[in-house]
């Protein structure tokens, strides 16, 4: 008995690969995998985590297997700003309480659902477009071009405490994101996400290669002060 029983969970568990793995299986009730779920403001509200359909593009593998067994929160408010305001606070105070964390992996799901998402990749377009020149910023000089001359500070956290809260952290950027990724999308964030509140800024070349080496250095120094 208990061994047909086994039998049969385990072809139910081949039957899950065939048919798109581990993502199809514990992921997409919150993920959309296979294209942007978000075209309305509606539907952007109604999002209940970041897209993954062009991880591949987007991600650094060693980084998903890492974070998935271990995952540390990324967006400050959760996918739905709104929903984690403290009624009555002062603005942009967030309800920890009401954030829930994210599922951790074991190591071998981890690396399989990193692998699997890896192969998400639309945009190689968008990503063979990028060249990042090779290149240094200090501090000082950068956080001039991302928070004075181009106010991305306003959504973004460069530490822990300090910055915006409705975008995504960026202090362990270098360490997730591909810079190629980071590049394309400070260029153009609509051509990935067609409804998102980052803005397309028309951010010049330049400024855009100083934020790239900007963002990697804030990284290495997050790095450093573990
Ligand atoms: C209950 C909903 C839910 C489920 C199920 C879920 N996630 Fe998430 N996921 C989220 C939310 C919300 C975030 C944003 C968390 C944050 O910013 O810290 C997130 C963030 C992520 C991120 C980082 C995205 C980014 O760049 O901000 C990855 C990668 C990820 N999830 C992968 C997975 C994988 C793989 C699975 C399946 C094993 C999974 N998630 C299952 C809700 C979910
Ligand atoms: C009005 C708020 C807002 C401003 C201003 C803003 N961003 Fe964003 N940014 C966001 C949001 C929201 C996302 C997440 C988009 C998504 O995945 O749908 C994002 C994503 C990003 C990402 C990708 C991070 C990740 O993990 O997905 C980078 C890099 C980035 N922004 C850089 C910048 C830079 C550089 C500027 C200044 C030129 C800037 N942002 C200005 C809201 C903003």
């Amino acid at each position: 008995m208990q061994k047909l029983a086994f039998v049969a969970l385990l072809s139910l568990s081949t039957f899950a690969f065939a048919d798109g793995g581990l993502l199809k299986k514990d992921c997409v009730s919150c993920h959309n995998i296979s294209g942007p779920a978000a075209t309305t403001l509606k539907e952007l509200w109604a999002k209940k985590g970041p897209d993954l359909f062009y991880a591949g593009n987007k991600y650094r593998q060693a980084w998903l297997v890492s974070w998935l067994q271990k995952p540390q929160r990324i967006r400050p408010a959760g996918e739905f700003y709104e929903d984690h305001i403290k009624p009555g606070a002062k603005s942009d105070e967030i309800d920890v309480t009401t954030l829930k964390d994210h599922v951790a992996l074991s190591k071998e799901d981890a690396t399989e659902a990193a692998a699997e998402l890896m192969q998400l990749k639309p945009h190689d377009d968008l990503i063979a477009k990028e060249k990042i020149e090779p290149g240094t910023i200090t501090k000082q000089a950068g956080e001039m071009v991302f928070d004075k001359f181009w106010g991305c500070m306003a959504c973004h956290l460069i530490e822990p405490e300090y910055g915006g809260l409705s975008g995504p952290e960026l202090y362990t950027a270098g360490q997730r994101l591909q810079p190629e990724f980071m590049a394309s999308f400070i260029r153009n964030p609509q051509a990935w996400q067609p409804k998102t509140w980052m803005p397309n800024k028309g951010v010049s070349e330049g400024n855009i290669q100083k934020m790239v080496h900007y963002l990697q250095a804030l990284s290495e120094e997050s790095a450093n002060a573990k």
